[in-house]
C-alpha cells in the first residue's frame, strides 16, 4: 500500500477505512445467455426488463429474453428509456415498475438504461417523493432505508461502468443540469458483461463511452486521497465514493493501460474484437474504481456542458434532440483540468500519463499536467473528438453560464485534489475551449 494511504492521521476527523462495493460480475463473450440462469438462481419468477427503443428489437435484448424464457421467467418489457435520462423519464419508468409487480429487474443497455432501471427499482421498492433520494444539496440526499429488488445489469456500451456502481445519473429539468442518486443499495446484484455486444456499437458511441471510461479512471487516480477527505459519515454510513484508495488505484491504472492501447483501435475498427473486448473490460474496472473513489472536476464540469448544449447532434445517438454524449462532454474538459490539478499530485498525474502510453522519460514534476494533457489531446484527435468546447458552440461569453451550471456539482467538485472557486472554474472552462 502506497505511503499516502497510511497517513490518515494527517487530517483530523478523516476516515481510517474505505469500503468497496460491486456486484457479482461475469465477464466473457456470450454471457448474456446466462441471464436466465442468474435470475433463477436469485429466485426470480417475474422480471421487469429495461432497455431503450434502439436496442429493443435487436439481438442483445433477444438473447436475454430467450435466456429468461428458457428459465421460465416471466418478463415485462419497458423500452421507453430516455437516452440521457431526466427526472421525468425516471419517474415514468418508476410508474411502470410499480405496475409491473416484478420480483426483480434486468437492464440491457448503456448507462441510460441501467441508471433508469436502478431508479425505477428504487422508487417502486422504497417509495418516496422523487427528490427524497436525490443528492444533496439539490435533493434531500436521504439514505435509502432498506434493500431494493435484485437487478441483473447487462451493459451494451463500453464506458459508463454503471453495471458496477451504486449511482444513477439524470438531468433535473428545473435546474437544467445533471445530478444523481447514490446509494450502495443501487449497486446491481449481478453484472453480465458480454463483449459481444460491442460488435453493433457505432464508432461515435465507442469513442464517447471510451473516453468516459478513461476519465473515470483518471478521476479515480487523482481524486482527493480518502485519508484526506473529511467523510463525516463513517462505518456503515460511509459514503459510496470516499476518495482515492489503493484498490481504486490498481483498477484505474489497469484500465488506463487498456484505454491507451485499445481505445483508438476500438473506435476505428468495429471488427477489432481484441480492442473492443479490452475496452469493455476496462469500462467495468473503471466503474468499480470510480464508484469507490468518486469522480471530480471533469465530470462536474461536464454536467454544465450537457445542460447548456444547443443544437449539437452526433451520429449513433437519437436524432431530433440536441444532445452531447456524456463521454464527449467529459473528455472535452479533461486536458484543461489536468493542467491545473497536476500541481497537487504530480507523481499520480505522471503515472496516469505513463499508463496511457505517454513518454514520461525525464519528465519532472512540473511537467506532469502538460504531459498528461498532451497524451489525452493525442487520443482525442485520433478518435475524432471535437476540438474543445468552442467546436460545440461555446465561447468566452458562455463562461459565466457554464460556471453557474457547474455550481450544483459541489458534491463531485469537492473531491478534486485542489480547491476551486467560481473564478477557477471559469478558467478551467476557458482552458477547455480549444486544444489544437
Ligand atoms: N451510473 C453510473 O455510474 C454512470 C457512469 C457514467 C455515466 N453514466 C450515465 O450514463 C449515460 C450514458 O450512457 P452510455 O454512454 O452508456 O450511452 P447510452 O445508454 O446513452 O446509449 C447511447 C446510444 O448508444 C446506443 N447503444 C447502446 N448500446 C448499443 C449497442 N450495443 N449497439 C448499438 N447501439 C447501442 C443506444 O441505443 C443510444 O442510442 C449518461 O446519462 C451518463 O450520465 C452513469
Ligand atoms: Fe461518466
Amino acid at each position: 500500500m502506497g505511503c499516502c494511504h497510511a497517513d490518515f492521521a494527517l487530517t483530523e476527523g478523516s476516515d481510517r477505512g474505505f469500503t468497496v462495493g460491486m456486484p457479482t460480475f461475469t465477464f466473457g463473450p456470450g454471457v448474456l445467455a446466462e441471464s436466465g440462469a442468474n435470475a433463477a438462481e436469485l429466485g426470480l419468477r417475474r422480471v421487469a426488463l429495461f432497455t431503450d427503443r434502439g436496442l429493443a428489437g435487436g439481438e442483445h435484448v433477444a438473447k436475454v429474453k430467450d435466456s429468461l424464457a428458457a428459465a421460465k421467467i416471466d418478463v415485462a418489457v419497458y423500452d421507453e428509456v430516455s437516452i440521457e435520462p431526466t427526472d421525468a423519464s425516471l419517474q415514468a419508468a418508476a410508474s411502470f415498475a410499480r405496475e409491473a409487480r416484478a420480483d426483480g429487474y434486468v437492464s440491457v443497455g448503456g448507462g441510460s438504461v441501467m441508471d433508469t432501471c436502478k431508479a425505477a427499482n428504487l422508487y417502486a421498492t422504497q417509495p418516496a417523493e422523487f427528490m427524497t433520494y436525490v443528492n444533496a444539496p439539490i435533493g434531500a440526499g436521504r439514505r435509502v432505508p432498506g434493500p431494493v429488488k435484485p437487478h441483473i445489469a447487462c451493459p451494451t456500451t463500453s464506458g459508463t461502468g454503471s453495471e458496477t456502481t451504486g449511482i444513477a445519473i439524470f438531468t433535473l429539468a428545473s435546474i437544467n443540469a445533471k445530478t444523481g442518486i447514490i446509494s450502495r443499495r443501487l449497486t446491481p446484484t449481478v453484472a453480465l458483461v458480454d463483449p459481444d455486444v460491442t460488435r453493433t456499437l457505432p464508432a461515435n458511441v465507442v469513442a464517447s463511452t471510451g473516453f468516459d471510461c478513461m476519465s473515470h479512471s483518471l478521476e479515480a487516480m487523482t481524486a482527493r486521497l480518502y485519508p484526506r477527505r473529511l467523510n463525516r459519515a463513517q462505518g456503515i454510513e460511509r459514503p459510496v465514493s470516499q476518495g482515492a484508495n489503493p484498490f481504486s488505484d490498481a483498477l484505474a491504472l489497469q484500465a488506463l493501460d487498456a484505454a491507451g492501447r485499445f481505445l483508438v483501435r476500438a473506435v476505428r475498427d468495429a471488427g477489432d474484437i481484441e480492442a473492443r473486448t479490452e475496452m469493455m473490460y476496462a469500462a467495468m474496472l473503471s466503474g468499480i474504481a470510480f464508484n469507490a473513489s468518486g469522480c471530480h472536476l471533469p465530470h462536474g464540469l461536464s454536467y454544465a456542458v450537457s445542460g447548456l448544449i444547443r443544437d449539437w447532434h452526433v451520429d449513433g445517438y437519437p436524432a431530433g434532440r440536441s444532445l452531447v454524449p456524456h463521454g464527449m462532454a467529459v473528455v472535452l474538459n479533461n486536458p484543461s483540468v489536468w493542467r491545473v490539478t497536476a500541481s497537487a499530485h504530480p507523481e499520480r498525474h505522471l503515472r496516469c500519463a505513463q499508463a496511457l502510453g505517454a513518454d514520461t522519460h525525464g519528465a519532472a514534476a512540473g511537467d506532469a499536467g502538460e504531459v498528461l494533457a498532451g497524451r489525452i489531446v493525442q487520443l482525442m484527435r485520433a478518435a475524432g473528438m471535437p476540438n474543445g468546447l468552442a467546436a460545440l458552440g461555446f465561447g468566452d461569453a458562455d463562461l459565466d453560464a457554464l460556471a453557474t451550471g457547474a455550481e450544483p456539482q459541489y458534491r463531485v467538485i469537492k473531491n478534486a485534489p485542489v480547491d476551486v472557486d467560481r473564478d477557477a472554474i471559469k478558467r478551467l472552462f476557458h482552458g477547455a475551449l480549444r486544444y489544437w
